[in-house]
């Protein structure tokens, strides 16, 4: 019989918080993007309410006036290698960049990772948005290829990551001390990559995991971004406000996937939440205006000039309509930044207004925890998510989630409440890649 399908949940785990002004709140830890005991004990409070895995974000650029938690953070395979030791079944989920990295280290790092974790690691792969990222690698801004570029170089590198972790059929090594035989050497694959971005020869020097290799997840939001995701995604993260917005998103994902010839439901779509609980809605209310209230005027601006190259947004008056900005920003966070223009083109904002907006957005999912998972259960059951990632927006909230949110959404029977396995991939429902060599090798047995 065919278990029921269920909802997804990641935990984004983000020290003094996402926002600009989030380590001012009277319970954060001001120190917490590099604390490590907190990042452990967010892990195993995230295990102990069943959650999918956890998520360390990142970025490789930042100035003055980026926020908080970029200026001063770890590094995120790093971060998740001490995490998988004090952790047993939680997935653990890193971002890393194809724009400034290398495919041979990368598929090193996160098969060492989903090696040490017992299959439990995942890759978000970005392009990296921001220009100045070329800075700190021997480039100029100029040289930060496209945003089209970005992705054309990003589905390369998969191929070459995929094969990669292929080098090693999963009964290569032998080990058998008495004849001395310690692979079989018709098992091991040589990649011998030639292409337009990478020459990479292989093989690689590590086995595949218990998972066969690390879940991939992706964020695409714009065009080439939601047909990189469709192509090579098990889990994608997404940014949607509404019910309407985020089923939309979903249908068009999985419908691109489809045409690709994969299948819809072997992909994970988890739309980024920040929901904020109180113990009655007015309570829930409160916290978000205390959380707000935090964020001064020239911090929103500078939180807004991020998206848009840096552009300092002072120069404006802040009670006429946004800007007219041209094409600023299209080349980093094309998504976010059309968002952005348009919903202030479309209502008439203000640029005050606009960078409010933008630097304390309102919650979808706040209220009570009934009120929450209501809200929940009517996204997951219209086709809009598959499962979400939880990033509050106040200390406490991932705890308050684990807490008081779970135990309804268990027991209307929509979270599980055990893990069905020890791998990530078991856990989300993706399947295990077979290794492509042993399909091949199967396929010629079978042919005779
Ligand atoms: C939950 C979530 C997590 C994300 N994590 C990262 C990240 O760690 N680093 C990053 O550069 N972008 C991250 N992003 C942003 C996406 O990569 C961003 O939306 C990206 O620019 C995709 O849009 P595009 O298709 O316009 O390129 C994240 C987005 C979401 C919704």
């Amino acid at each position: 019989m065919s278990r029921k399908k269920q909802i997804k949940l990641g935990a984004f785990l983000q020290g003094v918080g996402g926002s600009i002004s989030g380590w001012r709140h009277p319970d954060a830890i001001t120190d917490a993007s590099v604390n490590f005991e907190l990042y452990k004990h967010w892990t195993q409070k995230a295990e102990s309410g069943k959650f999918d895995f956890a998520f360390i974000a990142d970025g490789l650029y930042i100035t003055e006036k980026s926020i908080p938690h970029y200026l001063n953070r770890f590094e995120p395979i790093t971060i998740l290698s001490a995490l998988a030791a004090v952790s047993s079944k939680i997935g653990l989920v890193g971002t890393l960049s194809t724009s400034y990295s290398e495919p041979f280290t990368v598929a090193r790092q996160f098969a060492s990772l989903d090696t040490i974790s017992g299959g439990r690691a995942g890759w978000n792969v970005v392009t990296s948005p921001l220009e100045g990222s070329a800075l700190n690698f021997g480039k100029t801004e100029q040289q930060h290829p496209s945003h089209p570029e970005r992705y054309r170089i990003a589905n390369e590198y998969l191929e070459v990551t995929n094969g990669l972790w292929d080098s090693w059929e999963d009964d290569a090594f032998v080990r058998d001390k008495a004849s001395g035989v310690f692979f079989d050497p018709s098992k091991l694959h040589t990649l011998d990559h030639k292409g337009n971005y990478f020459s990479v020869k292989g093989p690689l020097n590590i086995a595949r995991s218990k998972q066969g290799q690390p879940v991939i997840f992706q964020a695409g939001s714009s065009e080439d971004g939601r047909n990189f995701a469709a192509k090579v995604a098990n889990a994608i993260f997404t940014s949607q406000e509404t019910i309407e917005e985020a089923k939309l998103y979903y249908d068009d994902v999985k419908g691109r996937a489809k045409a690709l010839g994969r299948h819809p439901d072997e992909i994970v779509i988890l739309p980024g939440i920040g929901p904020i609980i109180g113990s009655t809605h007015e309570e829930a209310e409160r916290k978000y205006e205390e959380a707000a209230s935090l964020v001064s005027i020239d911090k929103a601006l500078d939180f807004l000039g991020r998206f848009f190259e840096h552009h300092d947004f002072s120069q404006y008056p802040l009670d006429e309509p946004f800007p007219d900005l041209g094409d600023l920003g299209r080349n980093s966070f094309r998504s976010t930044t059309d968002k952005i223009k348009n919903s202030a083109k479309e209502e008439g904002l203000t640029l005050r207004q606009a960078a409010q907006r933008a630097a304390t957005p309102k919650p979808t999912f706040i209220g009570t925890p009934e009120e929450v998972a209501d809200k929940l259960q009517a996204w997951f059951e219209a086709g809009a998510a598959d499962g979400f990632i939880i990033a509050s927006s106040i200390p406490s909230g991932l705890e308050e989630f684990v807490d008081h949110v779970v135990p309804i959404l268990q027991k209307r029977g929509l979270f599980r409440d055990e893990y069905e396995a020890d791998t990530l991939r078991g856990n989300l429902g993706v399947p295990v890649p077979e290794n492509r060599y042993t399909v091949e090798r199967q396929q010629a047995v079978s042919q005779g």
